[in-house]
């Protein structure tokens, strides 16, 4: 059984956890530039952990927990009551989050937000503010045992908040690196230069396959997963690939569930032609 993260995180790793442990190397160290909510650190047994992410938030919120333990628990708990659970207190306290300078309770909130907001989703306009709607669940869970089980782990981690570009700088013939990168547009094309995910752009997942390459080459392997399009198999080139179909919403517009595929690309010293 696989512990679970306690904050829900757009393109979370959980189910595809048994893949992609199986087929990352062993190693002292992990670093992961995209660390979201920590599904694979939270899985693996590494002796030290380097976790980036671009967003402030969420780093922030991590190393809040890592110091403040328990205590901060206990606090975050007690945003989690029914008088907390309606639209104008929700909006209200989306305000509190967006206006305060204080790191707890921003780190509070923001665990509140995950659990009350629409789909867990966690998403900012164009001044910064967190601007996700209520989400209108009956009893939103609290996920205690699951906040317990980071705060020991991350006792072995250091978060940053970095561009993937910074953390993967940081790697060293000691680490192995798992990077999941917001995901390319499910298009049939080999290019999407028109518009970018999550903005996150077709030359950022090129860069970052043209990093993965060269660390591999100086002996440090990159697993990166994404979805199986002919653009990451253009972009992976050289890399030892694993493509497998999952479930899932396919986006807003869509209708019910459909069938995509992840693919998995090992790029490690000695497979790694170049491109
Ligand atoms: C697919 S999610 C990672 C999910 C994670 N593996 C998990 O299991 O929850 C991608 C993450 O990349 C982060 N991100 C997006 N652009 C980035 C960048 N340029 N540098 C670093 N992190 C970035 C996002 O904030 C998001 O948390």
């Amino acid at each position: 059984m696989y512990r679970r993260s306690f904050l829900k995180w757009a393109g979370g790793k959980y189910r595809l956890l048994d893949k992609i442990l199986a087929l990352l190397p062993k190693s002292e160290k992990l670093l992961e530039p995209f660390v979201g909510s920590g599904s694979v650190f939270l899985n693996s047994d590494h002796e030290e952990c380097l976790l980036s992410d671009c967003n402030a938030d969420l780093i922030n919120l991590y190393n809040t927990l890592k110091i403040e333990g328990y205590d901060f628990i206990d606090y975050v708990e007690s945003y989690f009551t029914k008088e907390n659970n309606t639209e104008t207190k929700f909006y209200d306290l989306r305000e509190r989050f967006n206006h305060s300078a204080d790191s707890i309770e921003r780190s509070a909130i923001f665990i509140y937000l995950n659990r009350h907001d629409f789909n867990g989703m966690c998403r900012y306009n164009q001044q910064g503010f967190f601007n996700v709607p209520y989400g209108r669940y009956e009893r939103p869970y609290f996920p205690k045992n699951e906040m317990k089980h980071f705060q020991i782990k991350s006792q072995r981690a250091k978060f940053s908040c970095n561009d993937f570009t910074q953390c993967m700088l940081l790697a060293d013939k000691d680490t192995v690196i798992y990077a999941d990168p917001p995901y390319v547009p499910l298009s049939d094309t080999a290019h999407f230069t028109e518009y970018s995910q999550d903005g996150f752009t077709s030359e950022q997942h090129q860069d970052l396959a043209k990093r993965a390459r060269k660390l591999a080459q100086q002996g440090v392997p990159v697993l990166l997963s994404n979805h199986d399009t002919e653009f990451t198999r253009e972009a992976y080139a050289g890399a030892k690939m694993l493509s497998f179909p999952v479930s899932r919403q396919i986006s807003a517009h869509a209708k019910g569930r459909g069938h995509v595929k992840e693919i998995l690309a090992l790029f490690e010293p000695g497979n790694t032609a170049s491109n």
